[in-house]
């Protein structure tokens, strides 16, 4: 997988041919791989794509930007000036019969994901589309099976599992045995999602698929039992059960203040524990020469300031963004006991860094999937099995809620 900082460097022209004896020992397909971009063709590209994926590609060696549809002329005009890709169209089939265009970035909102990604793996492509793959049970087993009779491959917007501190849990979990015990927290005020958009849909569906995935992930594991308490749209706690003793508690809701961090993680074994505060802060105990980390911010924004402060500089910074961003609401600033820094400490803001937010894999996420098409290697994203296991969990937790009573799971896709 490709380092973060190589993917921050973008490099337009081809690297030169190598002529040295190493460059000729290398086998034929993998030469060709480093010299060749991955066509990217996005389908959707409004204000997450915009603020992640877009930059991403066009900051990345290995990424060309061959095509950005969106229904939205503005935004296109915006996009070509910005981004100057190959071609910009309304038009998402131009982007689906293109055979320059390899991988078909969707990043529409869900009631779209299933149709595009069943219509642009038939059409021979490799697909990234955001979470979560599919609004129903009928439409997630429609793109399992656009996924098993597909050329390409598919690859789910869970890029959690490309965090670099959730990376490490895993790899520290890798050393332990079940039953392993996770507490999940995600946790922020929402309002823009009382109308609108998201009014009527499941926030367990459309943002809650993330950390069901994390902790199948984590645990390598679906869960048997399934127990969603709470209101059907909003705020929900989860229990899952897993096998061999492994357990979930999983608060997933829109309740809080703006001044605390959105997500917290801990995960517990007979003698160990880990926790990773908002991505950034990392407590380790119990294994062996393993210590805590501060993991840097998106793009490693504030990286030194963090790395000397650690998570109370964190927490500052985020609670002052915060207050600027809701205005004039009556709250002060957390104050965390960190002196060296004055009441904005950011830097001026470049190109698409539009807030100080953690490190969520977001980058890595694409990079890494790109990489393994060029390379033809079987891609280590989230694919359509574990986006319609997320679902399916969503949805048996939806009819726990109803039902008030654990249900117990056998999702298909596992
Ligand atoms: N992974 C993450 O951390 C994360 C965070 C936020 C959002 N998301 C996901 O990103 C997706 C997009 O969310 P958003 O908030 O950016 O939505 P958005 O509404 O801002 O953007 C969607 C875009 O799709 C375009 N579109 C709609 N129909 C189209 C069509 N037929 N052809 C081409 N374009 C079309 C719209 O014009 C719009 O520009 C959602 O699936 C959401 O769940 C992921």
């Amino acid at each position: 997988m490709s380092t973060f900082l190589e993917g921050r460097m973008k490099t337009v022209t081809l690297p030169p041919a190598k002529t040295g004896r190493k460059a000729r020992e290398l086998p034929a397909r993998r030469r060709a791989a480093a010299c060749r971009q991955a066509q990217m063709g996005f389908i959707g590209a409004g204000g997450f794509i915009t603020a992640h994926h877009l930059h991403t590609a066009a900051h990345s060696r290995r990424m060309s930007m061959r095509a950005i549809c969106d229904l939205d002329q503005k935004r296109l005009a915006s996009h070509q000036k910005e981004f100057s890709p190959g071609y910009i169209t309304a038009d998402y089939r131009q982007v689906l019969d293109d055979p320059a265009v390899d991988i078909v970035v969707i990043g529409t909102k869900q009631d779209l994901h299933a149709k595009f990604i069943i219509e642009a793996l038939d059409a021979g492509k490799w697909v990234f589309c955001e979470k979560p793959i599919a609004e129903t049970a009928a439409e997630t087993e429609a793109v399992l099976a656009a996924e098993r009779r597909a050329r390409g491959r598919l690859a789910v917007g869970f890029n959690r599992r490309f965090a670099p501190a959730y990376a490490r849990v895993k790899r520290l979990l890798a050393t332990q045995r079940p039953p392993i015990f996770i507490n999940y927290r995600l946790m922020y005020p929402n309002p823009q999602k009382t109308s609108g958009y998201y009014a009527g849909r499941e926030r367990i569906v459309y943002e809650g698929t993330h950390i069901l995935d994390l902790v199948c992930w984590l645990l390598d594991a679906a869960p048997t039992t399934v127990y969603m308490t709470g209101d059907r749209y909003r705020n929900n706690i989860c229990v899952l059960e897993f096998p061999r003793g492994s357990r979930v508690s999983f608060l997933c809701g829109s309740m809080g203040s703006y001044l605390l961090w959105k997500e917290y993680l801990e995960v517990f074994t007979a003698y160990t524990a880990i926790t990773v505060s908002d991505f950034v802060d990392m407590r380790v105990r119990g294994f062996p020469g393993e210590f805590d980390e501060v993991f840097p911010a998106h793009l490693g924004e504030q990286g030194r300031e963090l790395r000397a402060h650690g998570f109370d500089f964190y927490e500052a910074c985020k609670s002052q963004e915060a207050l600027q961003t809701i205005g004039d609401m009556p709250f002060e600033a957390v104050r965390r006991p960190v002196r060296e820094f004055g009441p904005r400490p950011f830097r001026k803001q470049t190109d698409y860094r539009s807030s100080f937010v953690p490190d969520k894999g977001w980058v890595q996420s694409l990079e890494h999937f790109a990489t393994c098409f060029l390379k033809d290697e079987m891609p280590g994203n989230a694919d359509g099995r574990a986006g319609a296991r997320a679902n399916q969990i969503a949805f048996r937790a939806l009819e726990s809620l109803e039902a008030r009573q654990a249900l117990a799971f056998a999702g298909r896709a596992t």
